[in-house]
């Protein structure tokens, strides 16, 4: 962790937030936390050394505003404005990355939250109701597979028999990794005295599309999320030498693979408003002069309800089975996770919509925790402008003023329900 400017500061010492100058001061605090030399970004992934590190200067930065921290049975984070109870209004996000991601997706709406207390706190504000800044964990799925996995543990949305047997890339299980984080395995999954505190949970995102750029705004609120899910589509054929085995011979599940992968983007295409991604490959044993005996497609398909989202990946199985049995192999296609479309309470989004000055209300395609709470409590979002458009890269970016706006708005919201 960098030094920041705050850290001559002590416990009990309020975050100088820098947003009279229109700076987030907890966004460059962070700033070389998991910076990812190969691929560039940030790589910052479940209870590995960055996340950790964000982990540690969370807690350092809500012990500064006497918020007091405490990590749940699925090693989601809460820090409490006065005690814990019941109805709380609840706000936050993630710092956790995908590989080699941008700095804003989760850690401006933890920035955000802490800014807006400290707002509120420096107004002299005392909450009239039970409130928390909450950082899941997991929510981009990088190191277990499985996107939102704090609030689907959290909420029941995943069992926790199947969320234990998750391994990484390395084989370690979500059971050992939690251990090794100080959980304990065994009391991983649903936590309803947790989630039932939950009133109201609110998340600011930085927006992962165009569309404020195209609307000129700052700040919107979210009406719905995308139904997506992940596939694991794996080709098995016959490993072999490279030199030794004639083009007619070879069982090579690259190409069923590599085929199979331009059907996806065919699928996707047939179907408007629909989306389907191969972002990620394993390929064994993975020599250049070796005829692959396995290779492991991960699908990402997205679209608007979930009949299409199914019917989308029933149409990509046809054709990886098609594809596989065409060049000698055979594919196997496993669901890794699904979620289903969100709407978003239209009463709370209407209201926050308006008491902001009638801002916008945009669609996500991206997933997020709030979209999983919002199967159990009332939830919403405030998304931020993203001027490149561009998200899970480096380049994801939000210019200061509107950090500024989403502070200032999240505060408003705050200061309302609070
Ligand atoms: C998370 O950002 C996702 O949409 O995959
Ligand atoms: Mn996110
Ligand atoms: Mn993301």
């Amino acid at each position: 962790m960098t030094a920041g400017r705050a850290d001559a500061a002590g416990p009990g010492t309020p975050v100088a937030v820098s947003l009279a100058h229109g700076r987030l001061a907890g966004l460059d605090e962070i700033a070389d936390v998991g910076r990812d030399a190969a691929r560039g970004g940030y790589s910052r992934h479940l209870w590995q050394g960055p996340e950790l590190e964000l982990r540690g200067w969370f807690t350092e930065r809500a012990a500064r505003l006497c918020l007091d921290v405490e990590t749940d049975r699925n090693g989601n984070l809460w820090a409490w404005w006065g005690l814990p109870g019941a109805d709380a209004v609840v706000t936050g996000s993630h710092l956790d990355s995908v590989p080699g991601g941008g700095g804003y997706d989760g850690p401006l709406g933890v920035v955000s939250a802490l800014d807006a207390v400290a707002r509120l706190q420096a107004s002299g504000f005392t909450p009239a109701r039970p409130f928390a800044v909450l950082v899941f964990a997991e929510e981009e799925g990088s190191r277990f597979g499985v996107a939102c996995l704090g609030s689907r543990l959290l909420s029941g949305a995943i069992d926790a028999d199947t969320a234990r047997a998750l391994t990484d890339r390395n084989g370690v299980t979500l059971a050992e990794a939690s251990a090794r984080a100080g959980l304990d395995p065994a009391h991983l999954g649903a936590d309803p005295a947790s989630i039932e505190r939950i009133g109201l949970f609110i998340e600011l995102h930085v927006e992962q599309g165009r569309g404020l750029i195209d609307l000129g705004r700052p700040v919107a609120v979210a009406s719905s999320i995308l139904a997506h899910g992940r596939w694991r589509l794996s080709f098995s054929g016959q490993g072999n030498h490279a030199g030794a085995t004639s083009m007619a011979a070879r069982r090579d599940p690259m190409i069923a693979a590599a085929r199979a992968i331009v059907a996806v983007q065919d699928a996707a295409l047939a179907q408007p408003g629909s989306r389907a991604t191969v972002g990620r490959l394993e390929v064994v044993p993975g020599g250049t002069n070796v005829i692959a005996s396995t290779v492991h497609a991960w699908l990402d398909a997205r679209a608007e309800t979930d009949t299409e989202t199914r019917t989308l990946v029933t149409e990509i199985t046809a054709r990886a089975q098609e594809e596989a049995a065409t060049n000698g192999c055979s594919a196997t296609v496993t669901e890794e996770s699904w979620a289903p479309q969100v709407r978003f309470d239209p009463v709370l989004r209407e209201r926050f919509a308006l008491a902001l000055g009638d801002v916008p209300r945009l669609p996500s395609g991206a997933g997020h925790d709030a979209g999983v709470l919002a199967r159990r409590v009332p939830s919403a979002m405030l998304f931020v402008r993203n001027p490149t458009g561009i998200s899970h890269a480096p380049e994801e970016f939000a210019e200061r003023d509107d950090c500024a706006a989403g502070v200032e708005a999240l505060e408003q919201l705050l200061r309302d329900l609070l």
